[in-house]
């Protein structure tokens, strides 16, 4: 059966006090939108249907292809809000799943319980519902005396004896289109000005048809983001659940509170975690590695039996067995081949290192590529920007290079070459040859044998 979810995302959020919608602020790193989308897409083929109205061209930009949008000019309520999708979905028969973009915490295993539990109902509606005595600000779930749903009252039109129930409604729901459609058109306007989609299920039951419900237990699930407290709330919601899937399938984590993983971070078993740590974007660490603790790690690819100790990564890619810190920066680009060591104070940018190569202390590497077993000595900086041009470097296989070496870019340093202590490079070494100096000339051994021997003389 075809099943379209729409998700309403027009509300305009006023209790975040923000210039954000409230929708595309970030929880563990992605909008709070992509949550619900996410759900939707792993719940059905056909792309969700986003209500957008309060800033609706911010919303539609975050989200791109990934939905189709209906705009609900004026924000009059949700049901109103559905409706905005008649135009598009009307029609076609199958289900409609609706939640609200603002609940992020939502799993798709809870959709898919609602989605099942409508395909066997005679009726044309399932709701979902918790039991809480948290119950503010939710609508409240009436029963009829066989258990049976009657009806959703909104907290602000409830009596106290209804206010006193603690079943309450969600926010999610499955309808059959050929009957929501036609019921949208009923819903009655509210004292407070606004069509409720809540009032679907009563108008269902007073029909004679029935409502079913599906009950979520984990009453996190239905955390609403109104304020940026709920947001804080979520937040750390959020990073339990990710932290305990890692833990679960092999990850030490050592203190999963101060562990912060963002949904899309893959991670390999036996790795080992310490704390501040954070794992940002699309992040994948192999297998055996320990990383932290102090360590910030983002859209970065980590291999096997890597160290990675007090250090930030961005946008680079670590083989196998690279060790790395404390107090160490990659940049776009870095590209550490197996087994490389990159010791405290170093930063690389836009430069592969080849296979063992060592970067010991207080180095800065950029546009550089730099072949294997090279020895790159403390200090030793690529002078790579003229003001205006950036300029590449290249070292060959095991070259050495000495403490404090100025690699003036453009410049290659040929396999197996030195450079002296302190050698300010301007001109190409040639390979196995040894520079040194301001600015570095070629010492060669014989000569500088010869000389030797005159001044012993
Ligand atoms: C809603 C439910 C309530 C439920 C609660 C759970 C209704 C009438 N009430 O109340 O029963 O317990 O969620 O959190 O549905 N929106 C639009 N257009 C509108 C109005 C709202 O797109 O005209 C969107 C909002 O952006 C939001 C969602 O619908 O994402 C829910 O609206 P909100 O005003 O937050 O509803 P609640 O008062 O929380
Ligand atoms: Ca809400």
């Amino acid at each position: 059966m075809k099943i379209t979810s729409v998700i309403l995302a027009a509300g305009q959020g006023t209790r975040m006090h923000s210039s954000l919608p409230k929708v595309l602020h970030p929880l563990a790193g992605k909008p709070l939108i992509r949550y619900a989308l996410d759900s939707a897409r792993a719940l059905s083929q056909e792309p969700p249907v986003v209500v957008v109205g309060h800033d609706a061209a911010a919303v539609r930009q975050s989200v791109g292809n990934d939905a189709c949008f209906v705009l609900q000019e004026h924000q009059l309520g949700t049901a109103h809000a559905v409706q905005a999708a008649e135009p598009l979905l009307a029609g076609e028969p199958g289900l409609i799943v609706v939640t609200y973009a603002d609940m992020p915490l939502l799993t798709t295993e809870t959709l898919l319980r609602l989605v099942a539990v409508q395909q066997k109902n005679s009726g044309p509606a399932t709701i979902l519902t918790m039991n809480s005595d948290d119950s503010h600000g939710f609508g409240r779930v009436l029963r009829r005396p066989d258990g049976s749903v009657q009806a959703i009252v909104e907290e602000a039109q409830a009596t106290p004896e209804i206010l006193a129930i603690r079943e309450l409604n969600v926010g999610a729901y499955c309808f059959t289109s050929e009957w929501l459609w036609d019921a949208l058109k009923r819903v009655p306007l509210s004292p407070k000005g606004e069509f409720y989609l809540t009032d679907v299920a009563g108008i269902a039951v007073a029909n004679g048809l029935a409502v079913q419900s599906v009950t979520v237990e984990d009453v996190s699930e239905a955390l609403g983001i109104n304020n940026r407290l709920h947001l804080a709330e979520a937040e750390t919601f959020l990073r339990k659940r990710i932290n305990t899937r890692h833990m679960l399938a092999g990850v030490t984590i050592v203190n999963p509170e101060v562990t912060y993983i963002e949904s899309d971070v893959q991670i390999g078993a036996d790795t080992v975690i310490w704390p501040n740590t954070f794992l940002r974007g699309r992040t994948t660490i192999g297998a055996g590695c320990t990383i932290g603790p102090n360590t910030i790690i983002e859209d970065s690819q980590v291999g096997r039996s890597c160290t990675i100790l007090a250090a930030v990564l961005e946008k680079a890619i670590l083989e196998d067995d690279v060790s790395m810190g404390p107090f160490a920066h990659l940049r776009k680009g870095a590209h550490l081949a197996k087994g490389v060591h990159m010791g405290n104070f170093g930063e690389i940018k836009n430069s592969y290192l080849g296979e063992g190569t060592k970067m010991g202390h207080f180095s800065y590497l950029g546009d550089a590529t730099i072949g294997q077993d090279v020895n790159i000595g403390a200090g030793t900086i690529t002078c790579n920007y003229d003001g205006v041009h950036k300029y590449p470097t290249e070292i060959g296989d095991g070259a050495f290079i000495g403490s404090d070496t100025m690699l003036v870019a453009p410049v290659k340093i040929g396999e197996g070459a030195h450079t002296g202590a302190g050698a300010v490079v301007t001109h190409d070494v040639p390979p196995g040859e040894l520079v040194a100096g301001v600015p570095a000339r070629p010492l060669h051994k014989k000569e500088s044998k010869e000389k030797k021997d005159a001044s012993q003389r």
